[in-house]
């Protein structure tokens, strides 16, 4: 069992990080295949705390390998102020290699993200403001520039010499707003360029033959499923593709060639950002399930939605991925609670729903129902088998195994590496 892809299930922010971390000690090989610095996650090791946004996880490991994969998009000046920042902290200079398809987002990129949500103005979809959308846009739309441009000055003074006219017309000419210049750019880029240029290789080419070798690749999705283009709840979305078919796409391989495809819940939902969010809770519980579980966004800071585990959601998630296991998160963020529900399905006009729709109108419609559970209020943080756990808290695990009828593969039952229940070897 040679791969294993972690995705989002639900609308990101389910603690991929602390699960990747975990793997990435197993891993020869971290990727990302899509998003961009969009994405955050924290990482504890050995009492230092790392916040990465662009990087794979496996960068803090030593003697892994890490990829940054042609789905994902790039902003070199935030690359190369997180490998700074390594080196600060001391760490040796990781194994990173970058794909010479990854797209690059450029300074545009990031004011037609804000100006974009400004103009939506009630409708904003409530992005990051990293630039991501726009350079998706520009990808798709033939117009974006590729790392093996960005690192041949001459090459990345023709694409931005072709492209930045246009761009700027748009700027000033739809939003008021001032040009670039295709020479300032290229000096506030320059250094970075030269600093990543080495790491710019074939990595399609370079994952291909470390699977034929049996090495173990870690595929390590950002955001969730509800936040992909194609299967989330659009146009409440990001851009790229964070569920498992992405990962063959984004790294450019076979998709006959991703193994283990681990799908991590929380033990409730959470969402940033903008759009229906039918379990979502408010008032007191909402906020103590918050302050319990921290959950504040790690790129912006802020306050994030919370609400009941949404089996419907769940079910959605275990197809379009093809999950092979489940991991449940934060399950210690539920103790003390009297009670705790799983919404099992919707109902809209009166009618039952057991699959998620795709109109978010209809979505903002459903109504949750419910299945309710007794809590527990036993410190879990202790526990490292499922026996360790109260009666109620493996109920509600098996409740979910149930609805989602995928086997559980893990629990986490607080942050540090040692706080999670394995119930096998992922990398087999
Ligand atoms: P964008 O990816 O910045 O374009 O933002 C689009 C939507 O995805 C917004 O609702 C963001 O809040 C959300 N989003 C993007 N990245 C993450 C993430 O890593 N975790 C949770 N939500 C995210």
């Amino acid at each position: 069992m040679p791969s294993v892809v972690v995705v989002g299930a639900q609308w990101g922010d389910e603690g991929k990080g602390k699960v990747t971390d975990y793997l990435a000690q197993q891993a020869d090989w971290v990727v990302r295949y899509q998003g961009g610095n969009n994405a955050g996650h924290t990482l504890v090791v050995d009492g230092q705390t790392f916040k990465l946004h662009l990087l794979p996880s496996g960068v803090i490991q030593p003697g892994t390998s890490s990829v940054i994969g042609n789905g994902v998009v790039i902003d070199p000046l935030v690359l190369v102020r997180e490998l700074k920042g390594l080196r600060e902290s001391g760490l040796p200079d990781p194994k990173l290699y970058i794909s010479e398809r990854a797209h690059v987002i450029m300074p545009y990129h990031r004011l037609l993200d804000e100006l974009e949500e400004a103009e939506r103005g009630a409708d904003k979809i409530g992005t990051t403001g990293r630039g991501i959308g726009p350079a998706y846009v520009d990808k798709v739309g033939r117009s974006g520039i590729r790392m093996i441009e960005f690192v041949q000055p001459d090459r990345f003074r023709e694409r931005l010499e072709a492209i930045l006219p246009r761009k700027n017309r748009i700027l000033t000419q739809v939003y008021g707003a001032e040009p670039f210049e295709v020479d300032a750019i290229i000096e506030e880029y320059a250094e970075a360029a030269e600093i990543l240029k080495d790491m710019v290789v074939d990595t399609s080419a370079l994952l291909s033959d470390a699977l034929d070798r049996g090495e173990k690749v870690l595929f390590e999705g950002a955001q969730g499923t509800f936040l992909d283009i194609d299967h989330g709840t659009y146009p409440f979305v990001t851009s790229s593709t964070p569920s498992a078919a992405g990962a063959a796409i984004g790294a450019g391989v076979g998709p006959r060639r991703l193994d283990q495809i681990l799908g991590v819940f929380k033990a409730y939902t959470t969402r940033v950002g903008s759009g229906p969010f039918p379990s979502e809770l408010q008032g007191e519980l909402a906020e103590r399930i918050r302050q319990q579980g921290n959950e504040y966004g790690t790129t912006t800071g802020r306050p994030r939605r919370v609400g009941w585990f949404d089996a419907v959601m769940g079910r959605h998630s275990v197809r379009v991925n093809g999950l092979t296991r489940f991991a449940v998160m934060l399950l210690d963020v539920l103790t003390g609670l009297d009670e705790l529900r799983i919404c099992v399905g919707y109902s809209i006009d009166g009618e039952r729903r057991d699959t998620f729709p795709a109109d978010i109108k209809e979505l903002s419609r459903c109504e949750p129902i419910y299945e309710t559970y007794p809590g527990w209020s036993e410190d879990i943080t202790g526990a490292r088998k499922l026996q360790d756990l109260p009666p109620e808290a493996r109920a509600y695990l098996e409740a979910l195994e149930g609805h989602l009828n995928v086997p559980l593969g893990l629990v986490s039952v607080g942050p540090g590496r040692e706080q999670t229940i394995f119930l096998e070897n992922l990398f087999g």
